[in-house]
């Protein structure tokens, strides 16, 4: 088949872009407010895009707290979101009031970060310090306002629980990584509300 995004031509339930570009890694966003009000949010548009320095960068459908919060304070924590805790990164997603924390709601514990000042989801195995380094608005071809926003971070310390190190490697496949899968393929998929 072919069609044209611009046309929507593609006679499909769901558009099939997010089934193309599968898996997605999930950043778990922790950030901290210049007052020290926390918030923490999945974000499925989201990638590791350099190393040497280690870059992660995530896109933000409009201006929400974590975006918000980054650049209040210039800081940011990826925690990995596992299949342990694959509820409390779903319970995260809710839209809480500014100050409210999704942490607490989700019932996870708030571990001190080394470098930055958000603190990291003690329960994740794995956890990545940023530093913010710029935000690009996605303005389209169309020239419309942009409505995705991306957060680029330098990783400036890395967290990693002692038990996924084996001989000398990270097992990651250990950790049980979840990814969004799409949302128009027939896989397993997270049970969210409507989000990217
Ligand atoms: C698995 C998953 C992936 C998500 N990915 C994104 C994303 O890439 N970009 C985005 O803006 N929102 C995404 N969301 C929705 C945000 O997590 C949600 O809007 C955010 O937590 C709202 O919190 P806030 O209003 O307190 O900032 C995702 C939600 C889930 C459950």
């Amino acid at each position: 088949m072919f069609y044209e995004v611009a046309k929507r031509d593609h006679g499909l339930p769901h558009d099939p872009f997010k089934a193309l570009v599968a898996p997605r890694p999930i950043g778990w966003i922790s950030t901290a407010s210049a007052k020290g009000e926390i918030n923490l949010s999945p974000y499925s548009f989201f990638n590791a895009v350099s190393d040497q320095p280690p870059m992660v960068a995530f896109a933000s459908q409009g201006r929400k707290d974590a975006l918000t919060f980054i650049e209040e304070t210039g800081e940011f924590v990826c925690n990995l979101a596992t299949f342990e805790l694959r509820d409390a990164v779903n319970e995260t997603s809710a839209p809480l009031a500014r100050g409210e924390s999704e942490m607490t709601l989700a019932g996870l514990t708030p571990a001190p970060s080394r470098l930055v000042k958000p603190p990291r989801v003690a329960e994740a195995p794995a956890a990545l310090e940023c530093r913010h380094l710029q935000t690009v608005p996605l303005t389209p071809l169309s020239g419309a306002e942009a409505r995705y926003f991306l957060v680029v971070g330098e990783v400036v310390a890395i967290h990693i629980d002692e038990r996924f190190i084996v001989e000398g490697l990270v097992d990651t496949a250990a950790m049980r990584p979840i990814t969004r899968a799409a949302t128009a393929t027939i896989s397993w998929r997270l049970p969210t509300r409507a989000s990217p």
